[in-house]
């Protein structure tokens, strides 16, 4: 079986994960430190998040140059060393490949500015006239996913206001011009450049984007308030029609990507991030030519009750079947509120502010939110398919709500008027020691104080620590690290078929292999099934209860 079917895939964010030069930043000296760490959880792949030159106006996915090392990371020279030393520990590394466009800093952005409208250096991106007696009115109506629109204009050589280039997220975020051969053939280069240096697979960036509709048309103005109105990256899965996602041309690029993983030897793979609906549209990425694998996000979007998460279930599982590709879950990434907090609040992703997409803190109540993202986890492990974790997930991490204003970063504060504060909240730097020194063991300067650390974290995260959990076997910590050693050795799990058990209706329950039943709990307690053994609970039991937001995995005799 491919080993992407199975995986526990855990995404590193390496500006927040380890410093080990005492910038108040982490790096991939600090990725090589945690292997060990890492390999303790029993993770069986790393998903690095960018680490390529960048500007890093928003968190390095404005790539300047997609085959150098930003130095805030380090040198290539690390870069190698990191996928060695993975690869030694027999952990598998994935990067990112952010194909949909470049930073206004690379050298073709610049080219394009200086050179003429209808130039070969302004067809790599999507440069046009405005509308208007002078031009003045934006080519389209088309909206930045952070907010505002999606065009901003150029001064032309001559210092005259000139024409207009396509970002559809960041104004520092180019759109690339996916019909130019030339963009083409420089992601290939990409491609074989990092995999001549051993990568074990790519995650694609956007993966529904890159091609517009030919000839640009305004989105229908009856949907831009539903298309447009909320500023957020869930709103991209909403059904409208877009011309700038999903466009059939996406499906040729990942064919010829395909070639070229296939080319290698291993097992290279790559991930689709595709934000689109129904998810019947999702396996049009995954069919046999095209990529092996693709990010299920519905538990992104999902209420903690049991209906909603059956209905989930069963509809990820059906979409990929008709084209035999493996699902995945996932329940955190650097993009969404943490799941600690979405599960207690009932957070879905939708909404343009900080209110609406964070939720209500007065309302928060985390000790209940960890223990149902910790029974999202058994339950997870236990589903068929692989599952993508994110840093600090294991550590049962809450969204950090205090981060003052003048220190967020997220391109999205500034674009939506400063109405949501946008991403920061889940990009904190990870706590590896109780202490405060070197902002709670995140760097190694002990000096280093909250402040100084690139997001300051809050004085109470230290309790959260990775040393504060290690010696508590109801810790979050534990919990993860005993599910995902039960899941290497149980043969009903990872990909395969599972079955429902009928149980009541506040009950998710369904049965993996011979004998292996996993339970969720989301109404009141309720006995366990008689013939069973406990092998792993996300919370203590009850005797043989299973208490509210509680998750068991069973030993079940017929
Ligand atoms: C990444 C985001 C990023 C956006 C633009 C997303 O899908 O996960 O972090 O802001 O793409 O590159």
């Amino acid at each position: 079986m491919d080993w992407w079917s199975n995986s526990a895939i855990y995404q590193v964010y390496p500006r927040s994960f380890q410093d080990t030069n005492g910038d108040g930043e982490g790096d991939l000296v600090g990725v090589i430190s945690r292997l060990t760490y890492l390999k303790s959880l029993g993770i069986d792949a790393i998903w690095l998040s960018p680490f390529y030159l960048s500007p890093n106006n928003d968190g390095g996915y404005d790539v300047q140059d997609p085959r150098a090392v930003d130095p805030r990371f380090g040198s290539m020279e690390d870069a190698v060393n990191l996928i060695k030393a993975a690869h030694k520990s027999d952990l598998r590394i994935i990067v990112d490949l952010v194909p949909n466009h470049f930073s206004t800093e690379h050298k073709w952005f610049k080219a394009a500015l200086q050179s003429l409208p209808g130039s070969l250096e302004r067809s790599r991106f999507h440069f046009y006239d405005g509308r208007g007696e002078s031009g003045e009115i934006p080519p389209n109506n088309w909206c930045s996913i952070f907010g505002g629109p999606a065009w901003s204009r150029v001064k032309e050589v001559d210092g005259k206001p000139g024409q207009w280039y396509l970002h559809l997220f960041n104004s520092t975020q180019a759109d690339l011009n996916w019909e130019n051969t030339e963009v083409k053939e420089d992601f290939e280069k990409t491609l074989r450049f990092w995999l001549d240096k051993g990568v074990d697979g790519f995650r694609i960036d956007v993966a529904h984007g890159m091609f517009k509709e030919s000839g640009l048309p305004d989105v229908r103005s009856s949907w831009i308030e539903k298309i447009f109105g909320k500023n957020n990256l869930t709103r991209m899965l909403s059904p409208e029609h877009k011309p700038f996602w999903d466009q059939e041309g996406v499906h040729d690029i990942y064919r010829s990507w395909r070639k070229i993983l296939d080319s290698y030897d291993g097992d290279r793979m790559a991930v689709a991030e595709a934000w689109v609906s129904p998810a019947s549209r999702i396996a049009k990425y995954v069919r046999s030519d095209e990529l092996q694998n693709s990010f299920n996000f519905e538990m992104l979007t999902t209420l903690w009750k049991a209906d909603q998460i059956r209905e989930k279930i069963n509809n990820s599982i059906s979409a990929l079947a008709e084209v035999g590709a493996p699902t995945s879950w996932v329940f955190n990434n650097h993009d969404v509120v943490r799941s600690v907090d979405r599960l207690d609040l009932g957070l879905t992703n939708h909404g343009d502010t900080t209110f609406s997409r964070h939720g209500d803190v007065n309302k928060l109540d985390i000790a209940r939110g960890t223990l149902r993202a910790k029974s999202a986890t058994l339950m997870a492990l236990a589903l068929p398919g692989g599952t993508y974790l994110y840093q600090g997930e294991e550590l049962g991490l809450p969204e950090v709500r205090d981060i003052p204003e003048d220190r967020l970063t997220d391109p999205r504060w500034k674009m939506s008027n400063y109405k949501d504060r946008g991403r920061d909240g889940c990009r904190v730097p990870i706590p590896w020691k109780s202490a405060s020194d070197g902002a709670f063991g995140f760097s190694s300067n002990e000096n280093l104080t909250l402040q100084q650390a690139w997001l300051p974290p809050s004085s109470w995260w230290g309790k959260y620590s990775a040393e504060s959990q290690e010696s508590d076997p109801n810790s979050t910590l534990n919990v993860y690290r005993k599910a995902l050693a039960i899941r290497k050795n149980e043969p009903g799990l990872g990909d395969g078929a599972m079955e429902w058990i009928d149980a009541p209706s506040q009950v998710v329950a369904f049965r993996r292999g011979e004998d292996f039943a996993c339970y969720i709990n989301f109404g009141s307690e309720i006995e366990l099934p008689s013939n069973s053994e406990v092998l792993h609970s996300s919370a203590p039991l009850n005797g043989n209860h299973l208490p509210t937001d509680t998750a068991v995995w069973l030993r079940v005799s017929k």
